[in-house]
């Protein structure tokens, strides 16, 4: 690899980024994909002290990087060329064809001992496919988590980095620096995920509590709107006072804020004039998919899938609801009472699809072989990403054996059995009103069914030998047994 003397020393001041010539004039770190995360990355290396080479397939000018301390490439060739040996070069393209376009592009520009950081929501899968394609030229392929959106991965993301482990050292100190640090004990939220595609498994597994989260809050504000007729602003100062101290998070604060916003043409709460059909990039739907593979229930965060595939069909829903005829009334009763139960079913809801998620991770680090260390996933969760909440230093404390369901965990019955009474009731009102809480409900049977001694399978295992011989286990006698059905 040729090496050029184009590097800059970028150290952060006042005023802003002061950039100079470093003197072993090479730059210390790529970054492919200058878009708006892509940028924000780049800038927070930079202001963490390390020079970054970047290129961007759409043509950014150098121009607009200058201001981020950014030196801009116009080709991958060149991009390379100044870089420091080994390459650590980050990828923040979208998931999916253009990763692999890039590394085949990059693999006959690189040499052995170089890493490649994919930094975008790829599928596990496709990492591990990919690892697997550059086991010939010993460059290593880091498969890394990236959450905290826009204003994230700028001041400081939660980073979930796995793969090969030499590979990971090497790029340790530069994580560690740019990623959030946690208030409680000033710990960088990054650390070591696992082998292959353990840190893109865990990204999923982390955006399918998101989407169970962000459902949950839509629950409450549609219960909020429909079964109370609370306006958009009204909600929203609902949701700033729930969100306070153990039950406060950054989902709750991002809905308030929206909730809160006017359009200034309409002068209408924004949030009722956006269309009511949610998109997604499949993240969620991967973790329910894997958590049917490997055996797990996630129906929290499947129900929030689920509803935004519903909410896609939204002119046959219109349809719909012009035959079937308005049955959504207001709710009787206490309008604080109503919110108590609504605040501590979000709650509940919340630890549940953690509660499911950890569960999921639990089997996949089994299945795998990606040794997980749950606490201290949740603890890298505290702080800089989508998830970050108390509840997750909560959570990391109480769950010092990783291989324990959380619904077995004393301290989390008791936290959940009171607030499960006000879900039961907040479930079965809105039931009563045709206001669908679909993550709630499955929440509320989740907790029934994994608290029940026993469940109808026994009844279900009588008809599975029935109609075809499948066999079932008692509870007085050994071995596979066969009914004698009459007809
Ligand atoms: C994060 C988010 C992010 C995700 C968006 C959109 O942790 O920063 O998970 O990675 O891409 O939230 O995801 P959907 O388009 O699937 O809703």
């Amino acid at each position: 690899m040729q090496l050029t003397a184009v590097a800059l020393l970028v150290a952060f001041s006042a005023g802003g980024i002061v950039v100079a010539m470093k003197e072993t004039g090479i730059c210390e770190i790529g970054v492919i994909g200058l878009g708006v995360m892509g940028r924000g990355l780049a800038a927070n290396i930079v202001r963490n002290g390390f020079s970054v080479a970047g290129f961007d397939r759409g043509g950014v000018t150098a121009d607009g990087m200058e201001k981020h301390g950014i030196v801009v490439h116009s080709s991958l060739k060149q991009l390379v060329a100044a870089l420091a040996s080994p390459c650590r070069i980050f990828l923040m393209v979208p998931a999916g064809e253009p990763v692999d376009r890039l590394i085949d592009q990059l693999t006959p520009l690189l040499s052995a001992g170089d890493i490649i950081i994919d930094c975008g929501n790829s599928h596990f899968r496709d990492t591990e496919r990919r690892q697997e394609k550059l086991t010939g030229t010993k460059i290593s392929l880091i498969g890394m988590g990236v959450s905290g959106g826009e204003k994230g991965v700028l001041s400081g993301p939660s980073l979930m980095p796995g793969g090969d482990r030499i590979a990971f050292e090497a790029i340790k100190p530069v994580l560690q620096k740019i990623a959030a640090v946690a208030d409680q004990d000033n710990k960088p939220c990054v650390s070591y995920i696992g082998p292959g595609s353990a840190g893109h498994f865990v990204k999923m597994v982390h955006n399918g509590i998101e989407y169970a989260e962000m459902q949950l809050i839509g629950e409450c504000y549609d219960f909020m709107r429909k079964g109370m007729g609370f306006s958009a602003s009204q909600i929203s100062e609902v949701l700033a006072d729930w969100n306070k101290a153990d039950e406060a998070s950054f989902l709750i604060d991002v809905s308030r804020t929206v909730l809160a916003a006017i359009d200034p043409v309409t002068g209408q709460s924004l949030v009722d004039l956006i269309v009511d059909r949610a998109g997604q990039k499949g993240t969620g739907s991967w973790t329910s998919q894997c958590a049917l593979e490997l055996g797990v229930g996630v129906p929290t965060i499947t129900a929030a899938v689920d509803v935004r595939i519903m909410s896609s069909r939204k002119s046959e829903r219109m349809q719909a609801a012009k035959l079937w005829g308005d049955r959504q009334k207001r709710l009787s009763g206490d309008a604080q009472t109503l919110l108590n139960g609504l605040r501590s079913s979000l709650f509940a809801g919340r630890i549940i699809a953690f509660a499911q998620g950890i569960n999921l991770l639990q089997l996949a680090s089994r299945e795998y072989a990606y040794n997980l260390d749950i606490c201290n996933i949740l603890s890298i969760w505290r702080a800089g990403c989508i998830l970050r909440s108390p509840l997750l230093q909560i959570l990391a404390g109480l769950l010092v054996n990783k291989e324990k369901n959380l619904l077995l965990i004393p301290e989390i019955e008791k936290i959940l059995s009171p607030r499960t009474s006000r879900l039961r009731q907040i479930v079965s009102m809105a039931a009563q009103n045709a206001i669908p809480l679909a993550a709630m409900a499955s929440t509320l049977a989740y907790i029934d069914s994994m608290t029940s001694a026993s469940l109808p399978a026994n009844l279900v295992q009588a008809q599975r030998d029935c109609f075809g011989a499948h066999g079932f286990e008692r509870f007085d006698l050994p071995g596979i047994l066969h009914g004698k059905w009459q007809d």
